[in-house]
Parts: C-alpha cells; structure tokens; sequence
C-alpha cells in the first residue's frame, strides 16, 4: 500500500485532492483510517491541524516517515476513537474505509465519528464502485447484511474482508440519519461524497 504513495494521481484523484484541500483548509481536521498517509498528505500540509488515526501500527509507521506539517499520527479503533479528545473538529474525511464497516456496526462508526465533529462540520468520504470485470469474487453470508472478498499476501497467506460495494441509493439512505446535504458523486473507478453532520 505505501507504494501508493509514489503513483501519478489520476484526474479523480486529482479532483477528489481539491475537494480535500478545500474543505480542510486553514480548519481542524480527523481523518479516519488514513492507512500510510496518501491522503493526508493533501491534507495536512493546507489545514490547522490534521488528527490522522489507523489501527495498523504498521500503517502509521509509513505516514509517520513523511514527516508532514500539522499532521498527528494517533493509534485508535476507528469505532471508538478514544484517544481523539475532543468534540469540535471542523472537518472529517475516511478514505477507501466505509466498504469495510460491518452493516451490524454502522451507527456505532457514525456516532463515534461524529461525536469528535462540530454539528454542522462537513465530512467527505470515498470508495470503490465495483468493476464488471473485477475477477476478485465477493461474495454474500445469509446471516449478515454484509459481502465480502479473500486478499491475499505477499507472503502467501490470505485473509477474509468485508468489503462492500454501495449504490448512490444505499449511501444516501445510509447516512440520512446523520446526515445534511449529502452530494454524491458516482463514477468510477469509485464513488465520494461530502455531507453536513446534523445539528
Ligand atoms: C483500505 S485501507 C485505506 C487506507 C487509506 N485511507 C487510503 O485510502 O489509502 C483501510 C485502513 O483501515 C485501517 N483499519 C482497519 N480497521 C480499523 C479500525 N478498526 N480502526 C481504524 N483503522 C482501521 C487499516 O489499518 C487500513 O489502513
């Protein structure tokens, strides 16, 4: 995944990076799942302070090496964000992270999130849209609302992920409870959307 950080930026990612800078801005910023650091590093260098959180010690490691200005690097579960001290930061971003949140623990993603928020602070999120030709298989368990995919390691092993490919229909329907203003934008190779956190 680090390797990502040195890959040529297509023109959605270039436009979804503007979206960034001109929400982040000169504002306080949580960043969810930021993994090694690709995004934030749009981020943090334009806003006052960026609080980039990840559950990999691994992945925080990466995003600690570039050393980027305003940039805080914390240790936390997305679902609970404990270490995140405070409740009004003023603009929230998760990239490439809502496709592996269990249906079962939406609400408790969105109201540990939220919580960190200003009421009103703009959030936007991103992920893929499934590929008709995407030979990885995902696949449905009758006892979830969830689908799923097999990745595999360099090492040889591999692991099982939920990973979930919304429709426009089902993101708008999803965060409506908490959501104002919700803009999608659906095109592939993936979807991101900004919103206003309910007051
Ligand atoms: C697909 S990666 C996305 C990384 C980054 N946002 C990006 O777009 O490049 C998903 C990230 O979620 C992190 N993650 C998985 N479970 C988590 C949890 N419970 N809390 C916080 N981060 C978690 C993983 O460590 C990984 O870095």
């Amino acid at each position: 995944m680090a390797q990502r950080l040195t890959t040529e930026p297509s023109a959605q990612v270039r436009e979804i990076i503007a979206a960034l800078e001109a929400c982040a801005k000169n504002r306080t910023v949580l960043e969810i799942a930021c993994g090694p650091g690709y995004w934030t590093r749009h981020v943090a260098p334009l806003a006052h302070k960026n609080i980039a959180t990840d559950y990999s010690e691994e992945m925080l490691g990466f995003a600690r090496a570039q050393q980027l200005p305003n940039a805080c690097f914390i240790h936390d579960d997305a679902y609970q964000l404990k270490k995140v001290d405070t409740d009004d930061l003023e603009f929230g971003f998760a990239m490439h992270w809502v496709s592996h949140i269990p249906m079962a623990r939406w609400a408790e993603f969105f109201r540990a999130f939220h919580a960190r928020l200003k009421p009103g602070a703009k959030v936007l999120l991103a992920d893929d849209i499934h590929r008709p030709n995407d030979t990885d298989p995902y696949y449905s368990k009758l006892e979830t609302r969830d689908s799923f995919e097999i990745r595999h390691l360099p090492d040889g092993s591999s692991y099982e992920i939920v990973k979930t490919y919304f429709t426009p229909e089902q993101l708008h329907a999803l965060l409506h409870p908490y959501a104002e203003n919700i803009d999608i934008h659906f095109e592939r190779p993936r979807w991101w959307l900004t919103y206003d956190v309910k007051k």
